[in-house]
């Protein structure tokens, strides 16, 4: 049956192999058989301090991996937050059903502000997640593939959906949140008790990073005092990430890759799971560099956004209405 599918990363950043294992590399796998929805959340990245060069061409990069990961234009819709102005008008109403409350408990918030001076949190950091909602509700998706920290998010995304259902009918389709068993949650190398984020650049594989540079911060990964290459998240965190890292990009289980590594010391596991990464990126890589250098990118956005705007205008009108304000249609 076909579903729709919606998912986006926000260009706060270079993208890192645990957007890629997360997220990214599960994108494409739906375009075939749904109506596929991958955006770019630009104006989420505008809830932190962002360098206007450096966000820009984040946002081009990030469109040219998702093409270099199989996404297809013409299969799947493929467009910018920013340019479709009904994220914003949905948002605002949005967050009007979203209590103080529910807010403050999400975790991302606490984890982003408590790194901040408490005069200085933005107001869009803690409305985040209302745009959020209003990304997925806009494109009537059910099925929203992340990686686990985004959970929570689409989770409050069904409330907000429920109680503005419950009050002016069936309005909003109600999204679920779709997280792979394996590989929702990749550790950072240098702290594989701390989740690689694009913007903890330390212990992180980037998608851009040279191979040499790749090898070298895998070769010199946190592991622990054992020998043996056995999953055990609690007392063996770095080899059980690296595992994960291995599997998912071997499309194995995690019982298989440690049958593989069975006699394996250390070093030479990480030189396998150097072999597979800088495989996977070397790839992905070179295909990023041919999208690149064709120039399609801003045709893609273009196209994007006159799609998505149709459905998402579509979805801020019956909303309007609902709420007695004048819809266009
Ligand atoms: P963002 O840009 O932080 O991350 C993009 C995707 O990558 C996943 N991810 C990870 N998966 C596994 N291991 C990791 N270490 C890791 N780090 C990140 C994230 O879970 C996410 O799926 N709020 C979102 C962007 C967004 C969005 C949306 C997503 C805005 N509106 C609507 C889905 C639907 C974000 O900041 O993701």
């Amino acid at each position: 049956m076909e579903h729709i599918v919606l998912s986006g990363i926000k260009p706060t950043g270079q993208l890192q192999l645990g957007n890629y294992i997360g997220a990214l590399r599960n994108f494409s796998k739906y375009q075939d058989e749904n109506k596929v929805f991958i955006f770019i959340a630009d104006l989420h990245a505008l809830t932190l301090p962002i360098d206007p060069e450096v966000l820009y061409n984040n946002t081009r990069d990030i469109i040219a991996f998702y093409l270099a990961c199989g996404l297809d234009p013409n299969k799947a819709t493929i467009f910018l937050q920013s340019q479709v102005p009904a994220h914003a008008e949905l948002g605002t109403i949005l967050g009007n059903f979203a209590y103080m409350g529910e807010m403050s408990r999400m975790t991302q918030f606490k984890e982003k502000s408590s790194k901040l001076n408490e005069k200085s949190i933005g107001l869009g950091l803690f409305t985040y997640p209302v745009l959020m909602a209003a990304d997925i509700l806009l494109y009537n998706a059910e099925t929203v593939p992340v990686g686990e920290d985004q959970k929570q998010h689409v989770e409050l995304c069904r409330d907000l959906a429920l109680r503005f259902n419950h009050r002016y009918g069936d309005i909003f389709t109600i999204p679920t949140p779709v997280i792979s068993k394996v590989g929702a949650r990749i550790m950072s190398l240098s702290d594989p008790t701390k989740k690689m984020s694009k913007s903890e650049p330390k212990g992180d594989i980037f998608l851009k990073d040279d191979l040499a540079v790749i090898r070298k911060k895998i070769m010199s990964a946190v592991t622990d005092m054992g020998s043996e290459v056995k999953y055990d998240k609690e007392n063996k965190p770095g080899i059980s990430n690296l595992l994960t890292i291995y599997s998912c990009l071997k499309d194995i289980t995690i019982e298989e890759a440690e049958k593989e590594f069975v006699s394996y010391r250390y070093g030479d596991f990480k030189k396998a799971v150097a072999d597979v990464v800088c495989d996977t990126i070397g790839r992905l890589q070179e295909k990023y560099n041919e999208i690149l250098a064709s120039g399609i990118i801003d045709e893609v956005i273009a196209k994007g956004a006159i799609e998505a705007s149709k459905i998402a205008n579509e979805t801020v009108s019956r909303v309007k209405k609902a709420v007695g304000l004048y819809g266009t249609k």
